[in-house]
Protein backbone atom coordinates (compact mmCIF):
# COMPACT_ATOMS: atom_id res chain seq x y z
CA UNK A 1 0.00 0.00 0.00
CA UNK A 2 2.69 2.89 0.97
CA UNK A 3 5.19 1.91 -2.10
CA UNK A 4 4.58 4.04 -4.81
CA UNK A 5 4.34 2.78 -8.07
CA UNK A 6 7.07 4.21 -10.44
CA UNK A 7 5.77 2.05 -13.78
CA UNK A 8 2.94 4.97 -14.12
CA UNK A 9 2.99 7.98 -15.89
CA UNK A 10 1.79 9.78 -12.70
CA UNK A 11 3.96 8.07 -9.73
CA UNK A 12 1.05 7.27 -6.94
CA UNK A 13 -0.15 5.09 -4.50
CA UNK A 14 -3.39 5.84 -4.73
CA UNK A 15 -3.81 2.61 -6.78
CA UNK A 16 -4.59 5.08 -9.44
CA UNK A 17 -5.00 2.65 -12.41
CA UNK A 18 -8.31 1.50 -11.00
CA UNK A 19 -9.91 4.78 -11.64
CA UNK A 20 -9.22 5.00 -15.64
CA UNK A 21 -11.17 8.34 -16.02
CA UNK A 22 -9.36 10.30 -13.15
CA UNK A 23 -6.08 8.50 -14.38
CA UNK A 24 -7.10 10.63 -17.54
CA UNK A 25 -8.54 13.75 -15.98
CA UNK A 26 -4.89 13.91 -14.19
CA UNK A 27 -2.89 12.78 -17.40
CA UNK A 28 -5.29 15.84 -19.45
CA UNK A 29 -3.38 17.96 -16.17
CA UNK A 30 0.23 16.87 -16.67
CA UNK A 31 1.13 18.88 -19.68
CA UNK A 32 -0.33 21.97 -18.15
CA UNK A 33 1.74 21.54 -14.95
CA UNK A 34 5.06 21.07 -17.34
CA UNK A 35 4.50 23.89 -19.57
CA UNK A 36 4.07 25.53 -16.22
CA UNK A 37 7.38 24.36 -14.67
CA UNK A 38 9.33 25.05 -18.11
CA UNK A 39 8.01 28.53 -17.86
CA UNK A 40 7.60 29.67 -14.31
CA UNK A 41 10.20 27.15 -12.53
CA UNK A 42 13.68 27.99 -11.92
CA UNK A 43 15.32 29.61 -14.79
CA UNK A 44 17.69 28.05 -17.70
CA UNK A 45 17.93 24.99 -15.51
CA UNK A 46 16.15 22.26 -17.57
CA UNK A 47 19.39 20.58 -19.06
CA UNK A 48 21.51 20.33 -15.66
CA UNK A 49 21.94 17.54 -13.31
CA UNK A 50 20.63 17.61 -9.59
CA UNK A 51 21.02 15.13 -7.04
CA UNK A 52 17.98 15.32 -5.77
CA UNK A 53 15.75 12.83 -3.49
CA UNK A 54 12.57 11.19 -4.67
CA UNK A 55 9.75 9.45 -2.56
CA UNK A 56 10.16 5.81 -2.80
CA UNK A 57 7.50 5.08 0.06
CA UNK A 58 5.37 7.08 2.09
CA UNK A 59 6.32 4.97 5.26
CA UNK A 60 7.99 7.20 8.01
CA UNK A 61 11.38 5.23 8.08
CA UNK A 62 13.59 5.72 4.27
CA UNK A 63 11.06 6.95 2.02
CA UNK A 64 13.75 8.65 0.08
CA UNK A 65 15.85 8.41 -2.69
CA UNK A 66 18.96 10.21 -3.77
CA UNK A 67 19.94 10.20 -7.80
CA UNK A 68 21.33 12.75 -10.11
CA UNK A 69 17.38 13.97 -12.27
CA UNK A 70 16.82 16.50 -14.79
CA UNK A 71 14.23 18.28 -12.92
CA UNK A 72 11.57 18.87 -15.82
CA UNK A 73 11.70 14.54 -15.48
CA UNK A 74 11.70 14.28 -11.81
CA UNK A 75 8.89 12.35 -11.01
CA UNK A 76 5.68 14.05 -9.57
CA UNK A 77 3.47 12.56 -8.00
CA UNK A 78 0.89 11.91 -5.82
CA UNK A 79 1.87 10.28 -2.62
CA UNK A 80 -0.54 9.70 0.59
CA UNK A 81 0.13 8.76 4.16
CA UNK A 82 -0.90 4.92 5.05
CA UNK A 83 -4.66 4.85 5.44
CA UNK A 84 -5.41 4.10 9.24
CA UNK A 85 -8.86 2.38 8.76
CA UNK A 86 -9.62 2.59 12.59
CA UNK A 87 -9.32 6.49 12.09
CA UNK A 88 -11.61 8.56 14.01
CA UNK A 89 -12.66 12.52 13.76
CA UNK A 90 -10.37 13.96 16.97
CA UNK A 91 -12.28 17.85 17.24
CA UNK A 92 -15.18 19.70 16.74
CA UNK A 93 -19.24 18.43 16.09
CA UNK A 94 -18.09 15.65 14.31
CA UNK A 95 -15.58 14.46 17.34
CA UNK A 96 -14.96 10.02 17.36
CA UNK A 97 -16.94 9.52 14.06
CA UNK A 98 -15.10 8.03 11.32
CA UNK A 99 -13.07 9.65 9.36
CA UNK A 100 -14.87 10.72 6.31
CA UNK A 101 -13.55 9.05 2.80
CA UNK A 102 -15.95 10.84 0.94
CA UNK A 103 -16.62 14.90 0.97
CA UNK A 104 -19.62 15.77 3.34
CA UNK A 105 -21.99 17.11 1.24
CA UNK A 106 -23.11 20.52 3.60
CA UNK A 107 -18.78 21.15 3.77
CA UNK A 108 -18.17 21.02 0.04
CA UNK A 109 -17.57 24.73 -0.81
CA UNK A 110 -15.58 25.16 2.54
CA UNK A 111 -13.64 22.33 2.14
CA UNK A 112 -12.62 22.85 -1.83
CA UNK A 113 -11.82 26.29 -0.62
CA UNK A 114 -9.38 24.96 2.25
CA UNK A 115 -7.33 22.78 -0.69
CA UNK A 116 -7.47 25.70 -3.49
CA UNK A 117 -5.81 28.24 -0.66
CA UNK A 118 -3.48 25.56 0.57
CA UNK A 119 -2.45 24.45 -2.94
CA UNK A 120 -2.00 28.13 -4.39
CA UNK A 121 1.02 28.52 -2.19
CA UNK A 122 2.75 25.65 -3.38
CA UNK A 123 3.45 26.63 -7.17
CA UNK A 124 3.54 30.61 -6.15
CA UNK A 125 7.00 29.89 -3.91
CA UNK A 126 8.32 28.32 -6.86
CA UNK A 127 7.45 31.53 -9.19
CA UNK A 128 9.00 33.47 -6.37
CA UNK A 129 12.55 31.55 -6.38
CA UNK A 130 12.65 31.30 -9.58
CA UNK A 131 15.62 33.59 -10.12
CA UNK A 132 17.39 32.33 -7.52
CA UNK A 133 19.56 29.11 -9.01
CA UNK A 134 21.74 32.46 -11.06
CA UNK A 135 23.13 33.69 -7.68
CA UNK A 136 23.66 30.63 -5.62
CA UNK A 137 26.72 30.74 -2.69
CA UNK A 138 27.45 26.97 -3.55
CA UNK A 139 26.36 23.71 -5.34
CA UNK A 140 24.63 22.46 -2.30
CA UNK A 141 22.57 25.26 -1.48
CA UNK A 142 21.57 25.11 -4.97
CA UNK A 143 20.68 21.75 -5.00
CA UNK A 144 18.80 22.46 -1.61
CA UNK A 145 17.18 25.38 -3.83
CA UNK A 146 15.81 22.88 -6.54
CA UNK A 147 14.98 19.85 -3.90
CA UNK A 148 12.53 22.73 -1.97
CA UNK A 149 11.33 23.81 -5.90
CA UNK A 150 10.40 20.48 -7.06
CA UNK A 151 8.78 19.37 -3.99
CA UNK A 152 6.77 22.62 -3.97
CA UNK A 153 5.82 21.30 -7.46
CA UNK A 154 4.47 17.98 -5.99
CA UNK A 155 2.55 19.94 -3.26
CA UNK A 156 0.82 21.65 -5.60
CA UNK A 157 0.21 17.68 -7.30
CA UNK A 158 -1.13 16.88 -4.14
CA UNK A 159 -4.09 19.39 -3.84
CA UNK A 160 -4.75 19.25 -7.45
CA UNK A 161 -5.57 15.62 -7.12
CA UNK A 162 -7.61 16.02 -4.05
CA UNK A 163 -9.62 18.49 -6.76
CA UNK A 164 -9.75 16.47 -9.47
CA UNK A 165 -10.55 13.08 -7.29
CA UNK A 166 -13.49 14.56 -4.81
CA UNK A 167 -14.77 17.89 -6.49
CA UNK A 168 -15.54 16.65 -9.83
CA UNK A 169 -15.79 19.48 -12.29
CA UNK A 170 -15.68 22.56 -9.85
CA UNK A 171 -12.40 20.61 -8.45
CA UNK A 172 -11.37 20.59 -12.09
CA UNK A 173 -11.93 23.98 -12.89
CA UNK A 174 -9.59 25.21 -10.01
CA UNK A 175 -7.05 22.35 -10.58
CA UNK A 176 -7.18 24.95 -13.91
CA UNK A 177 -7.09 28.04 -12.12
CA UNK A 178 -3.92 27.29 -9.84
CA UNK A 179 -1.82 27.38 -13.20
CA UNK A 180 -2.97 30.42 -14.38
CA UNK A 181 -2.70 32.72 -11.23
CA UNK A 182 0.75 33.71 -10.89
CA UNK A 183 2.99 35.11 -8.21
CA UNK A 184 3.03 39.17 -8.47
CA UNK A 185 0.69 39.20 -11.29
CA UNK A 186 -1.10 42.49 -11.29
CA UNK A 187 -3.91 40.84 -13.05
CA UNK A 188 -4.21 37.53 -11.60
CA UNK A 189 -2.11 37.60 -8.40
CA UNK A 190 -1.59 33.99 -5.75
CA UNK A 191 -4.60 34.14 -3.45
CA UNK A 192 -2.43 35.22 -0.11
CA UNK A 193 -0.22 38.52 0.48
CA UNK A 194 3.15 36.57 1.14
CA UNK A 195 3.51 35.04 -1.97
CA UNK A 196 2.85 37.77 -4.15
CA UNK A 197 6.28 39.02 -2.80
CA UNK A 198 9.77 38.75 -4.68
CA UNK A 199 12.14 36.47 -3.08
CA UNK A 200 15.14 38.40 -4.89
CA UNK A 201 18.08 37.24 -2.69
CA UNK A 202 19.40 34.19 -0.88
CA UNK A 203 18.90 36.08 2.79
CA UNK A 204 15.40 36.64 1.62
CA UNK A 205 14.82 32.37 0.66
CA UNK A 206 16.74 31.42 3.80
CA UNK A 207 14.39 33.91 5.63
CA UNK A 208 11.22 32.59 3.40
CA UNK A 209 11.97 29.13 4.04
CA UNK A 210 12.28 29.18 7.82
CA UNK A 211 9.33 31.20 8.38
CA UNK A 212 7.05 31.18 5.46
CA UNK A 213 7.40 27.51 4.80
CA UNK A 214 6.98 27.11 8.75
CA UNK A 215 3.55 28.54 8.52
CA UNK A 216 2.83 26.10 5.79
CA UNK A 217 3.86 23.21 8.31
CA UNK A 218 1.30 24.75 10.47
CA UNK A 219 -1.72 24.85 7.96
CA UNK A 220 -0.42 21.27 6.95
CA UNK A 221 -0.58 19.64 10.53
CA UNK A 222 -4.31 21.39 11.08
CA UNK A 223 -5.51 19.99 7.69
CA UNK A 224 -3.50 16.84 8.81
CA UNK A 225 -6.24 16.79 11.64
CA UNK A 226 -9.31 16.84 8.97
CA UNK A 227 -11.85 14.88 9.19
CA UNK A 228 -11.87 14.23 5.61
CA UNK A 229 -9.49 11.53 5.76
CA UNK A 230 -7.73 11.83 1.91
CA UNK A 231 -6.91 15.41 2.96
CA UNK A 232 -5.05 14.66 6.49
CA UNK A 233 -3.44 11.99 4.86
CA UNK A 234 -2.01 14.02 1.62
CA UNK A 235 -0.99 16.86 4.41
CA UNK A 236 0.88 14.29 6.72
CA UNK A 237 3.20 13.50 3.78
CA UNK A 238 3.65 16.66 3.21
CA UNK A 239 4.78 17.48 6.20
CA UNK A 240 7.50 15.26 6.03
CA UNK A 241 9.07 16.62 2.51
CA UNK A 242 8.34 20.43 5.07
CA UNK A 243 10.84 19.30 6.83
CA UNK A 244 13.23 19.59 5.18
CA UNK A 245 12.79 23.12 3.38
CA UNK A 246 12.80 24.62 7.07
CA UNK A 247 15.65 22.68 7.82
CA UNK A 248 17.14 25.30 4.57
CA UNK A 249 16.12 28.28 5.96
CA UNK A 250 17.55 27.24 9.37
CA UNK A 251 20.74 26.24 8.75
CA UNK A 252 21.12 28.89 5.36
CA UNK A 253 20.30 31.97 8.35
CA UNK A 254 22.55 29.92 10.99
CA UNK A 255 25.06 29.79 8.33
CA UNK A 256 24.36 33.39 7.20
CA UNK A 257 25.40 34.56 10.90
CA UNK A 258 28.32 32.81 11.57
CA UNK A 259 29.97 34.23 8.41
CA UNK A 260 28.95 37.70 9.76
CA UNK A 261 30.54 36.05 13.23
CA UNK A 262 33.57 35.06 11.77
CA UNK A 263 34.50 38.09 9.44
CA UNK A 264 33.97 40.76 12.81
CA UNK A 265 36.56 38.30 14.81
CA UNK A 266 38.78 37.86 12.13
CA UNK A 267 38.89 41.50 11.06
CA UNK A 268 37.84 42.92 14.73
CA UNK A 269 35.57 45.40 13.16
CA UNK A 270 31.65 45.64 14.56
CA UNK A 271 30.44 45.86 10.25
CA UNK A 272 31.64 42.88 8.37
CA UNK A 273 30.16 44.39 5.07
CA UNK A 274 33.22 46.06 4.09
CA UNK A 275 34.62 41.98 3.93
CA UNK A 276 32.00 40.77 1.89
CA UNK A 277 29.79 39.46 4.67
CA UNK A 278 26.07 40.68 6.04
CA UNK A 279 25.94 42.33 9.37
CA UNK A 280 24.05 40.95 12.43
CA UNK A 281 21.69 44.47 12.29
CA UNK A 282 20.71 44.03 8.57
CA UNK A 283 19.79 39.70 9.37
CA UNK A 284 17.46 41.53 11.92
CA UNK A 285 15.84 43.59 9.68
CA UNK A 286 15.30 40.87 7.63
CA UNK A 287 14.01 38.77 10.03
CA UNK A 288 11.56 41.20 11.00
CA UNK A 289 10.00 41.80 7.52
CA UNK A 290 9.43 37.74 6.76
CA UNK A 291 8.34 37.05 10.22
CA UNK A 292 5.38 39.81 9.83
CA UNK A 293 4.13 39.08 6.97
CA UNK A 294 3.92 35.16 7.75
CA UNK A 295 2.17 35.90 10.79
CA UNK A 296 -0.44 37.89 8.43
CA UNK A 297 -0.64 34.61 7.04
CA UNK A 298 -2.34 32.90 9.98
CA UNK A 299 -5.76 35.44 9.14
CA UNK A 300 -7.60 37.54 11.53
CA UNK A 301 -6.84 37.20 15.74
CA UNK A 302 -10.75 36.24 15.80
CA UNK A 303 -12.55 34.65 12.82
CA UNK A 304 -15.27 33.21 12.81
CA UNK A 305 -14.77 31.32 9.67
CA UNK A 306 -11.81 28.91 11.22
CA UNK A 307 -14.51 28.41 14.16
CA UNK A 308 -17.05 27.49 11.15
CA UNK A 309 -13.62 25.10 9.77
CA UNK A 310 -13.20 23.70 13.65
CA UNK A 311 -16.95 23.32 14.50
CA UNK A 312 -17.28 21.08 11.27
CA UNK A 313 -14.40 19.21 11.67
CA UNK A 314 -12.46 20.54 8.77
CA UNK A 315 -9.49 22.22 10.27
CA UNK A 316 -7.86 21.39 14.01
CA UNK A 317 -5.38 22.47 15.67
CA UNK A 318 -1.68 21.64 15.45
CA UNK A 319 -1.33 18.76 17.38
CA UNK A 320 -4.87 18.47 18.73
CA UNK A 321 -4.57 14.89 19.67
CA UNK A 322 -2.17 15.65 22.56
CA UNK A 323 -4.26 18.67 23.80
CA UNK A 324 -5.56 17.96 26.80
CA UNK A 325 -9.65 19.29 26.04
CA UNK A 326 -12.31 18.52 25.02
CA UNK A 327 -11.51 19.49 21.63
CA UNK A 328 -15.17 21.27 20.72
CA UNK A 329 -13.97 24.41 22.22
CA UNK A 330 -17.81 25.46 23.21
CA UNK A 331 -16.93 27.07 26.56
CA UNK A 332 -13.28 27.80 26.48
CA UNK A 333 -11.40 30.75 26.32
CA UNK A 334 -8.16 32.38 25.00
CA UNK A 335 -6.14 35.30 25.49
CA UNK A 336 -6.03 37.14 22.49
CA UNK A 337 -4.14 40.70 22.47
CA UNK A 338 -6.04 42.95 20.14
CA UNK A 339 -5.12 46.72 19.57
CA UNK A 340 -7.91 48.76 20.69
CA UNK A 341 -8.67 52.99 21.49
CA UNK A 342 -4.73 53.21 21.23
CA UNK A 343 -2.68 50.58 22.81
CA UNK A 344 -2.15 47.08 22.77
CA UNK A 345 -4.87 44.63 25.13
CA UNK A 346 -5.21 41.11 26.33
CA UNK A 347 -8.58 40.14 26.12
CA UNK A 348 -10.00 36.28 26.90
CA UNK A 349 -11.79 35.82 23.59
CA UNK A 350 -14.18 32.60 22.80
CA UNK A 351 -11.51 29.38 22.14
CA UNK A 352 -13.22 28.70 18.77
CA UNK A 353 -13.08 31.83 17.52
CA UNK A 354 -9.27 32.10 18.52
CA UNK A 355 -8.48 29.25 16.38
CA UNK A 356 -5.91 31.17 14.49
CA UNK A 357 -4.37 33.05 17.02
CA UNK A 358 -3.91 29.93 19.29
CA UNK A 359 -1.81 28.33 15.58
CA UNK A 360 0.19 31.77 15.13
CA UNK A 361 1.25 31.27 18.73
CA UNK A 362 2.32 27.85 18.70
CA UNK A 363 4.74 28.91 15.11
CA UNK A 364 5.93 31.86 17.46
CA UNK A 365 6.88 29.53 20.30
CA UNK A 366 8.80 27.47 17.24
CA UNK A 367 10.21 30.19 15.48
CA UNK A 368 11.60 31.12 18.97
CA UNK A 369 13.32 27.81 19.16
CA UNK A 370 15.18 28.09 15.98
CA UNK A 371 16.35 32.00 16.81
CA UNK A 372 17.79 30.15 19.92
CA UNK A 373 19.94 28.23 18.11
CA UNK A 374 20.82 30.91 15.85
CA UNK A 375 22.04 33.54 18.81
CA UNK A 376 23.97 30.56 20.13
CA UNK A 377 26.17 30.58 17.27
CA UNK A 378 26.49 34.74 18.30
CA UNK A 379 27.41 33.64 21.56
CA UNK A 380 29.81 31.19 20.42
CA UNK A 381 31.79 34.02 19.09
CA UNK A 382 31.80 36.16 22.12
CA UNK A 383 29.73 39.34 20.44
CA UNK A 384 27.05 41.12 22.07
CA UNK A 385 23.94 40.86 19.91
CA UNK A 386 20.99 39.18 20.24
CA UNK A 387 18.74 38.47 17.36
CA UNK A 388 14.82 38.66 18.15
CA UNK A 389 11.58 38.02 16.82
CA UNK A 390 9.48 41.15 16.62
CA UNK A 391 6.36 42.07 18.72
CA UNK A 392 3.41 40.69 17.10
CA UNK A 393 1.69 43.30 16.10
CA UNK A 394 4.42 44.86 14.28
CA UNK A 395 4.21 45.74 10.44
CA UNK A 396 0.80 43.71 10.58
CA UNK A 397 -1.43 44.25 6.87
CA UNK A 398 -4.21 41.87 8.69
CA UNK A 399 -5.82 41.59 11.51
CA UNK A 400 -6.68 44.04 14.99
CA UNK A 401 -3.08 45.33 14.29
CA UNK A 402 -3.13 46.32 9.98
CA UNK A 403 -1.92 49.66 9.71
CA UNK A 404 -1.17 50.19 13.10
CA UNK A 405 2.11 51.33 13.89
CA UNK A 406 3.94 49.32 16.65
CA UNK A 407 7.69 48.75 17.06
CA UNK A 408 9.37 44.99 17.32
CA UNK A 409 9.55 45.95 21.01
CA UNK A 410 5.69 46.68 21.02
CA UNK A 411 5.73 50.36 21.68
CA UNK A 412 2.62 52.24 19.79
CA UNK A 413 4.01 54.79 17.89
CA UNK A 414 3.10 57.92 16.05
CA UNK A 415 3.19 57.71 12.30
CA UNK A 416 5.52 60.19 12.23
CA UNK A 417 8.08 58.09 14.55
CA UNK A 418 7.60 55.29 12.55
CA UNK A 419 8.37 57.00 9.37
CA UNK A 420 11.58 58.06 11.08
CA UNK A 421 12.86 55.21 12.51
CA UNK A 422 11.20 52.30 10.02
CA UNK A 423 14.37 51.60 8.65
CA UNK A 424 16.16 50.71 11.63
CA UNK A 425 13.19 47.69 11.81
CA UNK A 426 12.77 46.73 7.89
CA UNK A 427 15.15 46.28 5.11
CA UNK A 428 15.57 49.91 3.52
CA UNK A 429 16.08 50.16 0.26
CA UNK A 430 20.02 50.34 0.69
CA UNK A 431 20.00 47.25 2.35
CA UNK A 432 18.83 45.37 -0.24
CA UNK A 433 20.93 46.91 -2.95
CA UNK A 434 23.80 45.93 -0.61
CA UNK A 435 22.28 42.49 -0.30
CA UNK A 436 22.07 42.03 -4.32
CA UNK A 437 25.38 43.54 -4.47
CA UNK A 438 26.72 40.28 -2.86
CA UNK A 439 25.04 38.11 -4.88
CA UNK A 440 27.81 37.36 -7.52
CA UNK A 441 27.25 35.02 -10.29
CA UNK A 442 26.78 31.28 -8.43
CA UNK A 443 29.18 29.41 -6.97
CA UNK A 444 30.15 26.42 -9.21
CA UNK A 445 32.96 24.84 -8.13
CA UNK A 446 32.42 21.74 -5.71
CA UNK A 447 32.75 22.68 -1.86
CA UNK A 448 33.32 26.63 -2.14
CA UNK A 449 31.51 28.83 -0.76
CA UNK A 450 30.21 32.43 -1.32
CA UNK A 451 32.27 35.22 0.69
CA UNK A 452 28.81 35.45 2.96
CA UNK A 453 28.07 32.10 3.97
CA UNK A 454 29.60 29.86 6.08
CA UNK A 455 29.94 26.12 4.89
CA UNK A 456 27.15 23.80 6.15
CA UNK A 457 28.00 21.90 9.29
CA UNK A 458 27.81 18.64 6.62
CA UNK A 459 27.17 17.53 3.21
CA UNK A 460 23.44 15.81 2.32
CA UNK A 461 23.00 11.95 2.34
CA UNK A 462 26.11 10.96 3.79
CA UNK A 463 28.26 12.94 0.75
CA UNK A 464 30.81 15.04 1.82
CA UNK A 465 30.64 18.95 1.61
CA UNK A 466 32.75 19.15 -1.66
CA UNK A 467 30.43 16.53 -3.28
CA UNK A 468 29.29 17.67 -6.98
CA UNK A 469 25.56 18.23 -5.95
CA UNK A 470 24.59 20.18 -9.46
CA UNK A 471 26.38 18.92 -12.79
CA UNK A 472 25.97 21.27 -15.38
CA UNK A 473 27.46 18.97 -18.44
FE1 LIG B 1 4.74 23.09 0.30
FE1 LIG C 1 7.70 24.13 1.70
Amino acid sequence: MANIDYNQRIPNNVDLASDRRLQRALEAWQPAYLQWWRDLGPEGTHEIEVYLRTAISADVSGWAHFDYVKMPDYRWGIFLAERDPERRIGFGDFKGEPAWQEVPGEARGTLRRLIVTQGDTEPASVEQQRFLGHTAPSLFDLRNLFQVNVEEGRHLWAMVYLLHAYFGRDGREEADEMLRRHAGDPDKPRILGAFNERTPDWLSFFMFTFFTDRDGKYQLASLAESGFDPLARSCRFMLTEEAHHMFVGDSGVSRIVERACQVMREHKTEDPRPHGAIDLPTIQRYLNFHCSVSLDLFGQELSTNSANYFTQSLKGRFNEGKIDDDHKLKESVYPVLQFAEGRIIRIEAPALTAVNERLRSDYITDCQRGVDRWNKVIAKYGIPFTLELPHRGFNRAIGSFAGVRISPKGTVLSEEDWQRRRDEWLPSDADRAFIVSLMGPAVTEPGKMASWIAPPAKGLDDKPREFEYVRFN
